[in-house]
C-alpha cells in the first residue's frame, strides 16, 4: 500500500480528459520540458484490456480481468511498451482496445488493482500523469491539476488526420460518433467518472496549437502552490 502522504514531496502534474483530446502529447511534452518522469494511465487499462482479449477473458468478468490487471508484465522502454516481452505499442492504440479498455476501466476491482501501480510512478524529481482520475483519485495531492478538453468535432478531425497521416483508411463520421460514445461512457460510470472538478483549471484547446498547450500548463505549475495530503 502506498502512503498518499509520502508522495507529497514529489511535484505531480495531473492532466485529465476525453479521449483523443491531445493530453498524451501535452503531457509527454511538459514532462520532457521539466524533466519529469511522464505516466500514461490509458495505456495500463489498453494493455489489460489487450490481455484480456487475448486470453479470451470476457470483458466482464471483473475478477479474473482484476487478476490481469495486478499480475500485468509490463515495461515501458522510451517510447515503446513491451508486455509479457512482446512490443505491443502499436497493438494496443487500435480503436477496439481502446473501446474494451473503456469497458473494463468501469469494473472497480479492475481499478483498484491499477492504483498502485500508478502512484509507484510518482518519483523525484517529479511526474506527469495523464488519464481521466489522476488528480481526483490517483493523486489527490498533486500540485497542478489540469482538466485538458477539446470540442468532439477537434478531437475527431486530430484522430482522422492521424490516422490518415500514418497511412490507415477512416471516416470522419465513425470517429465522432466513436468518440461521442466513448465520452457518453467513460463520464456516465459510477467509479471516477471523467468530470472536471474543483480543483482543475480548464483547458480547452480546441483553438490551440500543441505548443500553446504546453506553455500554458508550465506556466500553471509554476505558479501554483504545493498541496498536500496526510
Ligand atoms: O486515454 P486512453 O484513450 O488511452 O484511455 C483508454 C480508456 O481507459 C478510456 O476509454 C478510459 C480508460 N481510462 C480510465 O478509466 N482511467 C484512466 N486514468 C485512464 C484511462
Amino acid at each position: 500500500m502506498v502512503e498518499l502522504a509520502s508522495l507529497n514531496s514529489v511535484s505531480i502534474i495531473t492532466i485529465d480528459g476525453p479521449s483523443a483530446s491531445g493530453k498524451g502529447t501535452v503531457a509527454q511534452k511538459v514532462a520532457s520540458r521539466l524533466g519529469f518522469h511522464y505516466l500514461d494511465s490509458g495505456a495500463l487499462y489498453r494493455l489489460v484490456a489487450l490481455a484480456a482479449l487475448n486470453s479470451s477473458t470476457l470483458l466482464d468478468a471483473e475478477t479474473d480481468i482484476a487478476r490481469i490487471a495486478a499480475t500485468l508484465d509490463v515495461s515501458f522502454e522510451g517510447e515503446k511498451i513491451v508486455m509479457s516481452g512482446i512490443d505491443v505499442t502499436e497493438a494496443i492504440r487500435q480503436e477496439r482496445i481502446g473501446t474494451a479498455a473503456s469497458k473494463i476501466s468501469a469494473l472497480s476491482q479492475v481499478r483498484q488493482a491499477l492504483t498502485e501501480r500508478q502512484q509507484a510512478y510518482a518519483q523525484a524529481p517529479g511526474l506527469v500523469a495523464d488519464g481521466r482520475d489522476m488528480g481526483s483519485v490517483i493523486f489527490p495531492m498533486a500540485k497542478t491539476k489540469i482538466f485538458l478538453t477539446a470540442s468532439a468535432e477537434v478531437r475527431a478531425e486530430r484522430r482522422y488526420k492521424q490516422l490518415i497521416g500514418k497511412g490507415i483508411s477512416a471516416n470522419l463520421h465513425d470517429i465522432l460518433r466513436d468518440i461521442r460514445d466513448r465520452d457518453v461512457r467513460d463520464s456516465a460510470r459510477s467509479i471516477a467518472p471523467l468530470q472536471q472538478h474543483a480543483d482543475s483549471v480548464l483547458l480547452d484547446t480546441s483553438h490551440m496549437t500543441i505548443e500553446e498547450a504546453v506553455n500554458f500548463v508550465v506556466k500553471v505549475f509554476e505558479t501554483s502552490e504545493p498541496k498536500t495530503v496526510n
